[in-house]
């Protein structure tokens, strides 16, 4: 713990110093702990209003090959609150793995920056890219994880039940990005995931074993009443991801059994929540008045971004 005050000042390095999050198998349940911490403060220095500025003079690369709202707004602004800077660079700017490779992009940014985000579809060409560059390189999303959505997750649901320890938390829909970094974030922190999901679109074998690993691997079921029964909160994305619109048609239909509407949410628990990570598909993936009702966490948990990613920036840049 750093008291307000301290913030900006010099003091000890911090154990999570030059460190990459690729994904959320790369803390052990100690280290996902003390960043949520760190959110949980930095949130209420926010609140407060009190300047601080340990970040100043450092700049944070942001590297953008897919669209976003939430990650590039939170990620910028996390910077300037903290006393940086980020530099948003677009794909047409960079191109990766096009006009150049991953691996020559990340050594040369690291030769004027202090950090990279990088959003792509190729987890393997984020892997390759933070190999090459000495400075720490976040996940801002690729196509198997979105440790950040994560970490914004586990704090939301830290919130609102206090421990996160047994709680139980149901995934609705796809296997996809955002499941597996839950996956994790649950296996590291001790809630427990059942995620149900159609046939053909569970997480990958390789994330439920890294779970499983880290603590406990997620309970796989194909009936969505399964999965939401009893839950503390319900979470769902959207049935295509970046890059799969060509399939959207098709996962429209063979995901029409897994929307979460009211009926659904009868399910849980009777104080359960409602999460997605957003952007949202009202009509699809949850009916609007599951999204927009009183169980609905989602500005939260979009909000909590910022805090997460602030406490991770802090951390591993100090
Ligand atoms: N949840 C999320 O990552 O949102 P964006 O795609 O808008 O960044
Ligand atoms: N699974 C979604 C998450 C968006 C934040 C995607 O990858 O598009």
């Amino acid at each position: 713990m750093i008291p307000a005050e301290s913030y900006g000042q010099p003091s000890s390095q911090s154990p999570l110093s030059g460190r990459d999050c690729l994904t959320l198998a790369e803390f052990d349940p100690e280290e996902v702990r003390q960043i949520l911490d760190e959110a949980v403060k930095l949130k209420a220095l926010r609140r407060s209003r009190i300047p601080y500025g340990p970040l100043r003079g450092k700049t944070l690369a942001m590297v953008f090959q897919k669209p976003s709202n939430r990650t590039r707004v939170s990620f910028e602004v996390g910077m300037y609150n903290l006393g940086g800077h980020a530099l948003h660079l677009t794909p047409e700017e960079i191109q990766m793995g096009q006009r150049e490779t991953p691996s020559d992009t990340g050594r040369v940014l690291a030769r004027y920056i202090d950090a990279i985000m990088v959003r792509t579809f190729d987890h393997g060409e984020l892997e390759e890219l933070a190999a090459a560059a000495d400075v720490p390189v976040i996940n801002g999303l690729s196509d198997l994880h979105h440790p950040c959505q994560g970490l914004a997750d586990l704090l939301t649901l830290r919130e609102e039940f206090g421990s996160l320890e047994g709680v139980k938390v149901a995934y609705v829909g796809d296997g996809n990005n955002v499941a597996h970094s839950l996956s994790l974030g649950c296996a590291l922190t001790g809630a427990r995931l059942t995620i149900a999901h159609p046939e053909g679109h569970a997480p990958t074998g390789e994330v439920v074993e890294l779970a499983r690993s880290l603590g406990a691997a997620p309970a796989l079921t194909t009936y969505p009443g399964e999965a939401a029964s009893g839950a503390r909160a319900v979470y769902t994305d959207v049935w295509s991801s970046m890059g799969q619109e060509a399939e959207a048609t098709e996962r429209r239909e063979r995901f029409a059994p897994y929307q979460v509407d009211e009926a659904l949410m009868g399910h849980a628990a009777p104080d359960a929540i409602f999460l997605h990570c957003l952007p949202a598909h009202r009509g699809e993936e949850v009916t609007a008045g599951v999204i927009d009702g009183p169980q609905s966490r989602i500005l939260d948990q979009a909000e909590n971004r910022l805090h997460a990613q602030k406490a991770l920036l802090y951390l591993l840049l100090s």
